[in-house]
């Protein structure tokens, strides 16, 4: 049996930061377990991205220790797949060379890597926009494919801000059965970033709620429901009654 710390692949402790003397967060800790679904909700404005972009390095933190797979890290840069809020496609390049991206900066076969993004383009419903730009598409396709550029990273840890957050509902069941996919089929962990609740349920193993500024876990919930879930479970409906009562009071 393995020590139980071991079961942590990424640990913060006690992380702070501030912006022109506002605290965002201080002192905050979490642990996210290997080939677990970890998803964080919390108000608009309490601190989420930030804590995301200063676990990649996209910013600094005031203080705080990164570990990941017990080495001590100042940020987690190349072990984690970032997909910010944000998607910063490259405005220059087709959604296909974006999408190529970090096999291009990572030196990695090209020839190969290709048909690996083809594949996830009909998968995520862009096959036909590969030479088209990124101002040429909707929001909604947009974000698909900053998800399939992220996702060409293939690192084991992947960070989500809200990916799924501008698209349809169909299309959004779809994708989340393919996140539910990294995690089951190619054991990839996921710490996601959602508004959403439901999403939160059907996808969490853990769910932290946030609340307001400044940033601390104000509840964990543990969802060990079988996956895929329904969102008729009686189990899944009365969390969700206590998580939006819990997050009124967060505001
Ligand atoms: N570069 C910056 N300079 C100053 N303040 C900032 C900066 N970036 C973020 N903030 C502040 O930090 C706080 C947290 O912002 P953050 O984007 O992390 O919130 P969030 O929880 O991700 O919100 P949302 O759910 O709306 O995306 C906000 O008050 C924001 O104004
Ligand atoms: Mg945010």
């Amino acid at each position: 049996m393995n020590n139980p710390g071991e079961r942590h692949m990424l640990q913060i402790t006690g992380a702070a930061k501030s912006y022109n003397g506002q605290t965002v967060f201080s002192g905050l800790n979490l642990a996210v377990e290997r080939e677990q679904f970890t998803v964080l909700v919390g108000p608009s404005g309490c601190g989420k991205s930030t804590l995301f972009d200063g676990l990649t390095g996209a910013i600094g933190l005031d203080r705080g220790r990164i570990s990941w797979n017990h080495e001590i890290l100042t940020h987690l840069g190349h072990h984690a797949a970032y997909m910010q809020q944000k998607d910063l496609l490259l405005p220059w390049f087709s959604l296909m060379e974006n999408a190529l991206l970090p096999a291009k900066t990572g030196k990695q076969d090209m020839v190969q890597m290709e048909p690996v993004a083809q594949k996830l383009f009909v998968r995520l419903g862009l096959n036909g926009y590969e030479s088209h730009y990124p101002h040429e598409i909707s929001g909604g396709m947009r974000q698909r494919c900053a998800l399939v550029r992220t996702l060409m990273f293939n690192r084991d840890l992947i960070l989500l801000d809200e990916p799924l957050s501008a698209l349809d509902a169909i299309t959004r069941r779809s994708l989340q059965s393919l996140l539910l996919l990294l995690q089951t089929a190619f054991k990839k962990t996921l710490l996601m970033i959602t508004h959403d609740i439901e999403e939160a349920l059907l996808l969490g193993d853990e769910v932290y709620l946030f609340s307001s500024q400044p940033m601390r876990i104000k509840e964990r919930f543990v969802l060990d429901q079988p996956k895929p879930r329904l969102f008729s479970d009686p189990g899944l409906l009365k969390i969700k009654r206590h998580m939006l009562e819990q997050l009124e009071g967060a505001l």
